[in-house]
């Protein structure tokens, strides 16, 4: 079990720690820790997998070819980059963009539990299987994606992350269709509560 955090009191106190943290082995091999960034009260807010070279240059999430599709998504929907907040499950960068080992996932979970917390967005959309299996662990990203579900108090939107569909493009059309789900999902009434026992429910609304 990782050690406990403390328990930021915002997201600049939660970044400063990141930037400093040593909790694994990805510290060592990192130029900048990518805290993520955006709106401290966004309505959406997005989880990708890690910061990839770009991202551990710049210290900034999503800056790369995936960032750029990302940000034509988000705009695609009629919001602004600045509008909403991105994370990643894991804050620093992988060697060579290797997957998040599962020690390196649960050291820097409490960072993004956290954030969410803060944040409290009434949509975190997954980006890619290693986010939603952070969430979800046992479901599988072609069949999750696109549709909503709910689970402690929160909605979450599964869909493809933006690297995948730079190397299918077919993948971009889905992407897109999934997007459009998200504006639905923020004017809809917030769902009643959730039944006491399935651990989580997917939304009907969307068939
Ligand atoms: N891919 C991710 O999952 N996160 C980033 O920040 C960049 C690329």
């Amino acid at each position: 079990m990782a050690e406990a955090l403390p328990t930021f009191s915002d997201l600049a106190e939660l970044a400063e720690a990141v930037k400093g943290c040593t909790r694994c082995r990805l510290a060592q091999g990192r130029t900048n820790a990518v805290p993520g960034e955006g709106a401290p009260d966004a309505a959406v807010m997005f989880i990708g997998e890690g910061p990839g070279y770009h991202e551990d240059q710049q210290g900034r999430p999503f800056v790369g070819a995936a960032g750029q599709l990302l940000d034509e998504l988000i705009e695609g929907i009629g919001l602004r980059r600045r509008e909403v907040f991105i994370a990643n499950v894991l804050k620093c960068r992988p060697p060579e963009n290797r997957d998040p080992a599962p020690d390196e996932a649960e050291a820097c979970r409490p960072y993004l539990d956290r954030q969410i917390e803060l944040i409290d967005p009434k949509v975190i959309v997954l980006l890619g299987r290693h986010a939603l299996q952070a969430h979800f662990s046992d479901a599988q990203i072609s069949r999750a994606r696109g549709v909503p579900r709910r689970r402690d108090g929160r909605t979450f939107l599964p869909v493809y992350h933006p690297a995948a569909a730079l190397r299918q493009l077919r993948l971009r059309d889905v992407l897109r269709s999934d997007f459009a789900l998200i504006p639905k999902l923020l004017e809809g009434p917030a769902p009643a509560a959730e039944p006491a026992e399935p651990e989580s429910q997917q939304l009907s609304m969307f068939g």
